[in-house]
């Protein structure tokens, strides 16, 4: 039995200490594995396959990144192809991926990935691959599994930022405001904000009309707390408006988010007057060593991984339903997007503290 593991899309805490579970739980049964290079670029571009036995993941599992690689310009469905005049287009090269999975004698695929990585493995699942997906995602938004590997860790990074960024607010009286990562839910915005404290917290799910944003922060300076704290997840929007792009996509690639940040402190410094300044926080959030928790998790849904492919439960993907880790068909994951319910007790806590969601 020889087994190909790929890591695809953004990387995120946890795809090591996954990757290094999947290896041993095989190598325990006596199965290989095969480590495709950065998502399924290896299968095309003569990069090959890395064997993987126990030295190769020796001491990878606190590693944040992927010893594999990853991109987000993988999609065998949507390969994006450069044209002699330039241009560049999308192709469809999964006939050629089966076929090199055959060539390299896999019998079965564990893909580690996002929505779009899942999506991509449910589609050649359909084409006759046998598959067993592990999610993966900082934004903690695929659904069927409560939480994935690399969020907590995310959350911290973004808290520990939010507290340090208090002392500097409060300092010079300033309101700041800060971008955190999440497309399509504010899953990090909100763990991290009502952690450290925030006054104004933004997502994707409450639409923000930004006029409450600064009536909030009129009502600080009234009861002499000069200085704010706004995070505002890339995906937020203002009512009646649009996710703000820094570029469009190519390609074979999504969109790229980024700007709200900006934009909300502009507005913010016009409507109150008080002096702002606006971060991004960016790619921070998916570096670093992941917590023990994203550690423990992604090592179970790696040897759960193997324990699926053992029992031929193709078509599923690993996830947890605590304190199980158990499995979900890919069909009822792909395409829907785990948002934050609004009726959730995170919501009301937060509302309950006094936190803004600008609605
Ligand atoms: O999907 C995770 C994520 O962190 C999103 O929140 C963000 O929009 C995206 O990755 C950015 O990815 P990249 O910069 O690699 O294109």
């Amino acid at each position: 039995m020889r087994i190909a593991i790929s890591t695809g899309g953004g990387d995120a805490p946890g795809l090591n200490a996954v990757i290094r579970a999947v290896v041993l739980t095989a190598h325990d049964r006596g199965w290989q594995c095969a480590g495709i290079r950065r998502g399924f670029h290896g299968l095309y571009d003569g990069s090959g396959v890395l064997t993987l036995g126990p030295d190769q993941v020796r001491g990878i599992t606190h590693l944040g990144g992927t010893i594999l690689g990853t991109t987000n310009r993988g999609n065998p469905f949507r390969w994006p192809e450069t044209l002699p005049d330039g241009s560049v287009v999308e192709r469809d090269r999964s006939g050629e991926l089966l076929a090199a999975f055959r060539r390299e004698g896999i019998d079965a695929l564990i893909s580690i990935g996002g929505d779009g990585s899942l999506a991509i493995a449910t589609q050649l699942w359909r084409l006759g691959l046998p598959v067993v997906g592990v999610p993966k995602t900082i934004d903690n938004d695929v659904v069927g599994t409560e939480t994935t590997f690399g969020f907590e860790t995310a959350v911290a990074t973004a808290t520990d930022a939010l507290d340090k960024l208090h002392s500097t607010a409060e300092a010079h009286d300033r309101v700041m405001v800060v971008e955190l990562m999440g497309r399509h839910a504010g899953w990090i915005a909100l763990h991290s904000g009502i952690s450290a404290t925030a006054d104004v917290i933004l997502i994707p799910e409450i639409p923000f009309d930004i006029e409450l944003v600064a009536e909030k922060i009129r009502d600080r300076d009234r009861t002499g707390k000069h200085f704010a704290i706004v995070v505002v997840a890339e995906g937020a929007v203002p009512v009646g408006g649009d996710v703000v792009l820094r570029s469009r996509a190519g390609a074979g690639e999504n969109d790229r988010l980024g700007g709200i940040g900006q934009q909300v402190a502009d507005r913010i410094g016009e409507l109150t007057g008080k002096e702002t300044r606006s971060l991004v926080l960016g790619h921070l959030q998916r570096g670093g060593s992941p917590t023990t928790f994203d550690r423990l998790l992604a090592l179970r849904f790696g040897s759960a991984a193997v324990r699926a492919v053992a029992e031929g439960a193709f078509g599923t993907m690993v996830a947890y339903d605590p304190p199980t880790v158990t499995r979900v068909p890919l069909d009822e994951v792909i395409g829907r997007t785990k948002t934050v319910p609004l009726d959730s007790g995170v919501i009301m806590t937060a509302r309950h503290l006094g936190i803004s969601f600008g609605d």
